[in-house]
């Protein structure tokens, strides 16, 4: 098992000041800037694009904010959007089988364009989709909501999930990163964790914290996770 990351997602920042909230929650000692992307028709919202990513990419080389971007696609279709992500400085795309023609060249796609690759799983969806392409993958990313929206409570079936997945991510010795999307709050992690999980995506449960106005507001829950 990899060392933690906490990945906090930028759908519950402050989008009116992106830079600074991404700022923020690093200084504070998350590990990775997890961004969302939703295009209402994969599921029922609509996000940010390649030009967001390349904006905060560009603020984060400026003021010297080291994290990588760990691009989450919830798009259908999937590849076209890949190379665009990919200059816009995402480090890691995953995206959702479901959505792409072709997995196998969609995940091509994506290491042919310099970045980590990764899968996704809904709630219902089967982890059967990884048997034939687990040495082309980085992450996988279990999600404990039905992607859409930031808030919504962890769906507990998702610890059973993250146990398979862990399995045959040390059964196979694959170099892959373990991801959890939803829900994750300070109240839940030691369990998400203990289930395998070492990439922790929270949104609401970091920046839904931010009524304060100084800059280590984040402090107190990101150490608690
Ligand atoms: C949901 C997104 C999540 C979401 C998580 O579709 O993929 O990344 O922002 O938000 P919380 O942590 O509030 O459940
Ligand atoms: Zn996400």
């Amino acid at each position: 098992k990899k060392e933690n990351w906490i990945a906090p997602s930028i759908l519950s920042a402050d989008f009116a000041q992106l830079g600074k909230d991404v700022k923020d929650v690093i200084a504070a000692g998350a590990d990775v800037v997890h961004f969302d992307v939703m295009d209402n028709h994969y599921v029922p919202n609509l996000t940010i694009g390649p030009l967001v990513c390349e904006s905060l990419k560009n603020f984060m080389v400026r003021e010297d904010v080291k994290a990588p971007i760990d691009v989450h696609l919830m798009v259908k279709p999937v590849d076209q959007l890949i190379g665009d992500f990919a200059n816009a400085g995402a480090d890691y795309i995953t995206f959702h089988p479901e959505a792409s023609a072709h997995i196998d060249r969609s995940l091509q796609l994506i290491k042919g364009a310099g970045c980590k690759a990764g899968l996704v799983f809904n709630p219902a969806t089967s982890l059967s989709y990884l048997e034939h392409v687990l040495d082309k993958i980085d992450m996988i990313l279990i999600m404990s909501v039905n992607p859409g929206f930031g808030g919504q409570a962890f769906i507990p079936q998702a610890l059973e999930k993250l146990k398979a997945a862990r399995k045959m991510i040390d059964e196979s010795g694959c170099d892959i990163r373990l991801e959890i999307d939803g829900g994750v709050k300070v109240e839940n992690i030691a369990e998400v964790a203990a289930a395998g999980c070492d990439t922790f995506v929270s949104g609401s449960g970091i920046f839904g914290k931010a009524n304060a106005s100084d800059a280590n507001r984040y402090d107190t829950v990101i150490k608690q996770m």
